[in-house]
């Protein structure tokens, strides 16, 4: 009965594995379709002012107000237009979102979070895969004005490849009681 239950199972989680399209319906906001694909609001901070979507490919972009960045665990930078390709649980193809880590920036090519949920969120950094807690990403941050961003796209944008292989644990603390 037990192998059952397991096989059934499998077979759930491989169809959601499967069926990876993007869930999007007409005239929704940017949130609902955030939502009916698995995904927290807080991905996109504050200051959203418009956004497109091909509800066939998932390819979208966000437009925010301004280029700004927002700490969550650590600091994430928006670019005013971000752009990616939606689909259940996951956003690929990404650009115009970078993460810093170790006072360098990496772009982020890609966010998922697992189905069923294991409460965390990974993000695609190339050779580093950061994991935040989910809750973190819950509802949108305050997304604060780069002082210059001729100083955040030069020198200090980094390739993530030029850099060694390693990974960061950001779980820290979660299972403190
Ligand atoms: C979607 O938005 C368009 C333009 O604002 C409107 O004409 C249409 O009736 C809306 N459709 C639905 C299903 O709300
Ligand atoms: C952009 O929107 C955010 C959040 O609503 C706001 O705090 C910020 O002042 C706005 N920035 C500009 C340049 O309008």
């Amino acid at each position: 009965m037990l192998r059952i239950v397991q096989i059934a199972f499998l077979c759930f989680v491989l169809a959601i594995g499967i069926s990876i399209s993007a869930v999007i319906a007409k005239n929704e906001s940017i949130d609902e379709i955030l939502l009916a694909n698995g995904l927290p609001l807080g991905i996109f901070p504050k200051g959203v002012k418009g956004f497109s979507v091909n509800g066939e490919t998932g390819r979208f972009s966000v437009y925010l107000n301004q280029s700004c960045q927002a700490k969550y665990e650590t600091e994430l930078h928006y670019d005013e237009i971000v752009s990616g390709t939606i689909g259940y649980a996951q956003i690929g193809d990404l650009s115009g979102i970078s993460a810093q880590e170790l006072f360098l920036w990496f772009p982020v090519k890609g966010i998922r979070v697992d189905v069923p949920s294991s409460g965390l969120i990974f993000f695609d950094v190339g050779v580093l895969r950061k994991q935040y807690s989910l809750s973190l990403f819950e509802t949108p941050r305050d997304c604060v004005a780069v002082r210059s961003d001729a100083e955040f796209i030069g020198e200090n944008k980094v390739q993530s490849s030029m850099l060694p292989l390693y990974q960061v644990d950001q779980t820290l603390g979660r299972d403190t009681v």
